[in-house]
């Protein structure tokens, strides 16, 4: 049988990244990779089962390939894949392997295995020490380059489907680090973006045992490289090292994306986060006590069992004191295995969409505000797009905001451009090139 493929990914970066480094691994296989399933004798669906929502999406994709999936061999692999584990082939008898993040390392000899028509293959246990790296990664952008530094989770957020389906905190040693951002640059990347479930708990497993901040800061050094970003912080674990670092080191990105999840302690408590508001508060009061201005975001959970409308609004006066520069908001989701699920209380669907608009008006007037503030500003753009209708130009800044200009210019992409903002808006910025 001919060796094609075809993937289709679900979820957060850490997936996206996964499946660079699946899709590098299928090509050093002697796979090709096709742009159209019914092109591909493998396809393979990425997965995310963080809400429920997430999760759906992917059955429901299954279910469309029972007919047109004949003769080709289906895999599911990811966070849906792990959670469910054999049970998805219940499910979906088409489907041929499931495999979790944690068995990537594994996923040559598992294609062996299919090759061979075994039709039930599995990768499922999390007892691993093991990271995913591999000399094979396809990247999908040639500015920026992620770097998976960590992964697992070893928190237990009463909500959170993640310690499950990625297994505990494994790092990888900063001398493999190191070595794969300095190959990046040597390919012509500028950016870094270092990953992780919680890349604050990250910890040099080698002899030099370096923490977080101190690799953050060692990976803004490496020639070549002018840009370095990192996520997702837990704020339990975000030291001040951090932020000096970023202050010292002009490499460092002005951003820093810290979820919050709620305003209120007594929700942050029974949601098992491990701070409270005032320490999270101190952690923001670091920043914003940097001489260079970083740009906060953060991650918020409405509807989380037990919420009341005074917690609501503890939330809702957390985003005007902070003033974050964006905001990911979500409905609480229920999620198998975890802490939440044993609470009373649930709030209905209809109350969870009431809050959440709350919530988006209300951080949508602090991002209006905030961005008519930097009318005028020259803020420096690395360019990673273009909008053919237009012709415009998109690029981003150090503190993480899309900036739209115009330009005749032939080619920008993957350049760094001076542009200065001339209109705002809640969720767009736009601006004029300056010579
Ligand atoms: N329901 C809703 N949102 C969730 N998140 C994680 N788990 C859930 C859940 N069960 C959100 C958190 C996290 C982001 C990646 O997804 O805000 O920071
Ligand atoms: Fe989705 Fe979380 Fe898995 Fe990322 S780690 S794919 S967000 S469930």
């Amino acid at each position: 049988m001919e060796k094609t493929f075809y993937i289709e990914t679900f979820g957060c970066q850490m997936n996206a990244h996964d499946s660079e480094k699946v899709v590098g691994t299928l090509l050093h296989e002697g796979f090709a990779q096709v742009e159209a399933p019914d092109q591909a004798n493998y396809i393979f669906f990425n997965t995310c089962s963080i809400r429920d929502k997430a999760e759906q999406k992917v059955f429901n994709r299954l279910q469309h390939f029972k007919n047109s999936g004949k003769g080709k061999i289906l895999a599911v692999i990811g966070c849906v894949a792990q959670q469910e584990g054999e049970k998805i082939f219940d499910r979906a008898p088409h489907v041929s392997l499931v495999a979790g993040s944690a068995s990537y390392t594994k996923l040559p000899e598992m294609l062996v295995q299919l090759e061979a028509g075994n039709r039930r293959v599995t990768g499922l246990s999390l007892e691993t020490d093991q990271t995913f790296d591999t000399p094979f990664t396809s990247r999908d952008n040639p500015y920026r380059g992620w770097i998976t530094i960590i992964e697992g989770c070893d928190k237990s957020c009463a909500y959170c489907v993640v310690p499950f389906t990625r297994g505990p905190e494994r790092s990888r040693t900063s001398a493999s680090v190191i070595e794969e951002a300095s190959r990046l640059a040597g390919l012509g990347y500028s950016e870094i973006q270092l990953l992780g479930q919680n890349v604050n708990s990250y910890r040099d497993p080698s002899p030099a045992g370096w923490d977080f901040a101190t690799l953050l800061d060692q990976v803004g050094r490496v020639a070549g490289i002018r840009r370095v970003r990192f996520t997702t912080s837990h704020p339990r674990d975000f030291v001040k090292p951090i932020v000096d670092a970023i202050e010292a080191n002009p490499n460092l990105c002005n951003h820093v994306h810290l979820p919050v999840q709620s305003g209120s302690s007594r929700v942050l408590e029974a949601m098992q986060r491990l701070y409270t508001r005032e320490e999270y508060m101190d952690r923001i009061e670091w920043m914003r006590g940097a001489r260079r201005p970083i740009a906060i975001t953060s991650d918020i959970i409405v509807g989380f069992p037990g919420e009341t409308e005074k917690d609501l609004e503890a939330t809702l006066d957390l985003l005007d004191e902070v003033k974050y520069d964006s905001i990911f908001s979500f409905k609480y989701s229920r999620r198998p295995n975890t802490a939440a699920l044993a609470l009373g209380d649930q709030i209905s669907e209809e109350e969870k969409t009431r809050r959440i608009v709350i919530v988006q008006e209300r951080q949508r007037a602090i991002q209006m505000r905030q961005n008519a503030e930097l009318l005028g500003e020259v803020e420096e753009l690395l360019v990673e797009g273009r909008y053919e209708s237009t012709g415009q130009w998109v690029g981003r800044t150090t503190r993480n905001r899309n900036l739209t200009f115009s330009s005749s210019a032939s080619d920008l992409l993957g350049t760094y451009v001076n542009v200065r903002v001339t209109r705002s808006g809640p969720n767009a910025l736009m601006g004029e090139l300056v010579n």
